[in-house]
């Protein structure tokens, strides 16, 4: 009964659903709700709950008019809230209901940490919704942020509806991407002060060039390049990144599962979701649709926007 399919639609994507979503999450939906944390794989051993005290997470409201549960986005690793803001203002239109997009710690405009690991990630979100009085929403991760969602809904599943998990799998990340010479390349890189952004921009991707092949990789990071008062930096912390990039690439071990509507979303030409996850997928995730979209990389929600949002909203409506 774990043997999941693999739908593959050749033109538009209709919700195809993954055996797993079969295999009797409808008995069990309220079942055992303990929640604990067995380990988390490579955290700093020592008081990881001090160390992952909340941050203020700086966030966009796109405001429906509806009162149905909100969406909430998190983005993937070096990317920020702006990635989702087209996405965002689609589907409040689609759905009527309000949609947040949040930076994650060390990202974007929120505040920085010497910590960055998956539980501190999940106090951040939590500590965010309940400032905001959000008692539920709707979670939808990329990546990293697709690690949080998972966390999120793992640990306190009354705060998730849904959950939609973006081009990631809950085990740890294989290096597909070489993150290590990535931040590396980025630290390297060297700008002259006062100079237009146009320029600074052109001399950090011909600096990047060497170490990150992909032109829209190199586009991807350079969303990160600020300048302040004349001076060019990167806003993504780089040193606590780089400190705890075991930490992001791997995933915290759980007894629990969450009993909520799931999507996972790969995309065909990334290999982040593969069919060796989907036992593990059916053991945290029992309701979850496995789906692909079709000629999508990882980033999905960039490659493919139009089949991303009829993709979340056929799996609202479902
Ligand atoms: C975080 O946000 C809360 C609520 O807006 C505010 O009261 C608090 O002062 C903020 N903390 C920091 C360190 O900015
Ligand atoms: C999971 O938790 C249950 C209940 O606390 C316990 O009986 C079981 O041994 C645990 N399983 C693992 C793999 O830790």
């Amino acid at each position: 009964m774990s043997v999941a399919c693999r739908f593959l639609s050749s033109a538009l994507l209709h919700r195809a659903t993954a055996c797993l979503s079969m295999t009797g999450c409808r008995n069990s939906c309220s079942n055992n709700r303990q929640m604990h944390w067995i380990r988390q794989i490579g955290t700093v051993a020592n008081a990881p709950a001090v160390c992952a005290r909340p941050v203020n997470l700086t966030y966009d409201v796109f405001d429906g008019k509806g009162d149905k549960t909100p969406l909430v986005f998190l983005h993937g690793l070096f990317g920020s809230k702006s990635n989702f803001q087209s996405i965002a203002k689609s589907l409040v239109q689609r759905t009527g209901r309000k949609v947040l997009t949040v930076d994650a710690r060390n990202h974007g405009k929120s505040t920085h940490s010497p910590m960055i690991t998956y539980e501190a990630m999940t106090n951040d979100l939590t500590q965010l919704l309940a400032q905001l009085r959000i008692g539920k929403c709707i979670l939808i991760g990329h990546s990293m942020g697709g690690k949080v969602a998972m966390t999120t809904a793992l640990t306190q599943p009354n705060l998730v509806e849904r959950l939609v998990v973006v081009d990631i799998s809950p085990a740890p990340t294989t290096p597909l991407t070489n993150f290590p010479a990535y931040i590396q390349a980025m630290k390297d890189v060297k700008v002259p002060n006062d100079v237009p952004r146009s320029t600074a921009r052109r001399l950090a991707e011909d600096q990047l060039r060497k170490h990150v092949k992909e032109r829209s990789v190199r586009q991807f990071l350079l969303t990160n390049l600020i300048e302040e008062d004349g001076q060019y930096s990167w806003r993504v912390n780089l040193e606590a990144i780089g400190n705890h990039l075991k930490d992001i690439m791997s995933f915290p071990a759980f007894n629990t599962s969450y009993e909520g509507p799931t999507l996972f979303l790969g995309g065909t030409n990334s290999a982040y979701i593969s069919s060796e996850d989907y036992p593990e997928i059916q053991r945290l995730f029992p309701c979850a649709d496995i789906q692909y979209i079709p000629d999508a990389s990882h980033w999905i929600h960039a490659d493919k926007p139009l089949d991303f949002i009829s993709s979340l909203v056929a799996f609202l409506q479902s």
